[in-house]
């Protein structure tokens, strides 16, 4: 059936409903629920809206007139219009309860789109600031989803993209980091042509409760064609306040958490075994795809905060989470199952099945009593990872010896050799501490990509890209093969993640005032070096004097020069610090 054809269907009905119900009353609820069926068509001209409209108000004037005798009046439009969009979503709703079936389900939708329309309108009126229409229209997303799913990551994806074209317009003020660009390189990111760098506004929400949530990364091809090696992994960082706990739960991908902040209690659950671990801060762990895991923040002041590197295991990156055990927030997902095979698989009646899972309405995370947390923290520090033999269940990466150390930062790394788990995941796991003014070598990786997430202290970053240059004819006819590079940069603060592919010479840089904490995710990791491109062991000082001639077109000597003047290794002073030691030279 068409649309106006169900349209005049539903109509029909509500007439038919309407001639049943009686009603006297100045506002009269039919004409204003039957009005407002004809405002909320967007599929028919304003013309026939109109003619709509008339025939309401005809309607009910004949109504009444056989009613009481006289005309209805006018039923002002001010009433309803002083309404508030809840209330009008109630009235409409109890509206649709005169309709049968289908009938009744499109005017509840109606009801539905027409509330959720109207608060747009009036919350957007409000708001001018961009960044607040955007956490507006994310909260809308988040009212709009059900339950902790992800299905409103589209919906989230589109407030985003009018965010990127508001800033786009405006931009101009980028970023205020410390290597200035030129305004021209400025707006090109600002237009969001720099696909590397996820910063607040470009995570999506998980899950949001009172006492914590769980923010995460779009699948990154979402963002970039560029990105499609990365694709089937996803990070999400997730929080919990002090003393909560986080209802059981699965997930169709595997997981690698780092423990950014805080003091926890890990249960992990198969069949019939159940092995719960302690973890703190620096603690790297894995949770296999599937496992039922439950968590408490066992510490009375601190957050617990934990990052976490997703590979979905049923289709490239995308995953879901699953709740058993739950009610309505979190859904379980029992409650998808008929009455019929839950009292079969329970050998219980559908009424306390139904009490069961209709109890818990507070979310993912909720708050646990002071004893319920010691009750549940009664482990071991690390024990023994509970589904692979004698391995351990977690390991802490600040226990490491660095693999780079100087007065410039440290660089510490565990990889499949540490930790047997993340061998699955293709993964290296390391972390940088840069003091603060220093700099990490320029670097390149030979075949891991670097997920870079910044848990600590400001910077900024440069990259060379041959995949941004701006001129488009490098890529083609007879330039090609002579690639172009542009450098890629950003501020760096907490959460902000940087994707440095393979290959992508790159450099990061501590602020003046504070350490940079930079953790990443190196996937593709097995037999993947790292060439530093300056300091002592720099890949260009290999080079033969006669490959150095020839190469830079130059004596050797004035290269080796330039390539031998910095003594420090992997760590060196920042650009600042450079700069006043020359000047007090
Ligand atoms: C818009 O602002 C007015 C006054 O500033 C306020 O009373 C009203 O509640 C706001 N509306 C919404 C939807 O935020
Ligand atoms: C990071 O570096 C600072 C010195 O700049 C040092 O005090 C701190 O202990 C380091 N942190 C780690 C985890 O190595």
């Amino acid at each position: 059936m068409s649309f106006v054809g169900r349209l005049c269907l539903l109509l029909f009905a509500l007439l038919l409903a309407s001639a049943i119900v009686a009603s006297g009353s100045k506002d009269d609820p039919e004409l204003k629920q039957c009005k407002h069926q004809c405002k909320v068509q967007q599929q028919i001209g304003k013309e026939q809206k109109e003619a709509c409209i008339r025939g309401c108000e005809e309607y009910i004037r004949e109504k009444h007139k056989r009613e009481h005798g006289r005309g209805g009046g006018d039923i002002s439009e001010e009433v309803w219009n002083r309404k508030s969009p809840i209330e009008r979503l109630r009235e409409c709703s109890r509206s649709c309860e005169q309709h049968q079936g289908e009938q009744r389900e499109q005017c509840q939708k109606w009801c539905q789109e027409e509330y959720q329309r109207e608060k747009g309108r009036l919350e957007d009126d409000n708001l001018t600031d961009p960044e607040k229409k955007y956490q507006q229209c994310r909260l809308q997303c988040r009212r709009q989803g059900e339950g902790g799913g992800f299905s409103r990551e589209h919906c989230e994806r589109r407030c985003e993209e009018k965010y990127k074209e508001q800033q786009g317009r405006e931009e101009g003020r980028v970023e205020e980091y410390e290597g200035r660009e030129s305004e021209e390189e400025q707006e090109e990111q600002g237009r969001g042509r720099n696909p590397y760098v996820f910063e607040h506004q470009h995570y999506i929400t998980g899950f949001q409760t009172q006492h914590g949530g769980m923010r995460i990364l779009p699948k990154f091809t979402d963002r970039s064609e560029l990105l499609r090696g990365i694709e089937n992994y996803r990070v999400a960082i997730f929080e919990a306040e002090p003393q909560t706990f986080v209802v059981p739960n699965h997930w169709d991908a595997e997981a690698v958490v780092f423990v950014v902040k805080g003091r926890g209690t890990l249960s992990l659950v198969r069949q019939d075994r159940r092995e719960s671990l302690n973890i703190k801060q620096g603690d790297i762990l894995k949770i296999n795809a599937g496992t039922t895991a439950y968590l408490i923040n066992r510490d009375n002041n601190e957050k617990l905060i934990l990052a976490k590197l997703l590979q979905p295991v049923s289709s490239p990156g995308e995953f879901e989470l699953f709740f058993g055990a739950g009610g309505e927030n979190p859904e379980s997902f029992f409650r998808a199952f008929s009455d019929e095979i839950l009292e079969a698989a329970f050998n219980t009646r559908r009424d306390r099945l139904q009490r069961i899972f209709g109890q818990q309405k507070q979310g993912v995370i909720v708050k646990a009593s002071e004893e319920q947390v010691r009750a549940m923290s009664r482990h071991e520090e690390g024990g023994i990872w509970p589904f692979g033999g004698e391995t351990k269940g977690t390991i802490n990466i600040y226990q490491q010896r660095p693999t780079h150390s100087n007065q410039y930062g440290q660089l510490y790394e565990v990889d499949a050799n540490q930790y047997r788990q993340l061998r699955d995941l293709d993964l290296t796991v390391s972390l940088a501490n840069i003091t603060q003014g220093a700099m990490t070598a320029p670097s390149y990786n030979s075949k891991a990509t670097k997920i870079a997430l910044v848990i600590d202290g400001e910077g900024y970053f440069e990259m060379a890209c041959p995949h941004m240059s701006r001129s488009r004819d490098s890529y083609q006819g007879e330039t090609r093969g002579r690639p172009s590079y542009q450098r890629v940069t950003s501020r760096l603060r907490p959460g902000t993640v940087v994707i440095v592919p393979a290959g992508h010479p790159f450099v990061a840089v501590a602020s003046s005032n504070q350490n940079l904490q930079v953790l990443c995710f190196e996937v593709n990791a097995n037999n993947n070096e790292k060439f530093p491109l300056a300091g002592r062991r720099n890949v260009m000082n290999q080079l033969e004097r006669e490959a150095k001639e020839l190469a830079f077109g130059m004596p050797a000597r004035e290269v080796e020069e330039v390539f031998r003047s910095q003594q420090e290794e992997f760590f060196f002073k920042g650009p600042r610090q450079q700069q006043q030691g020359r000047a007090d030279a």
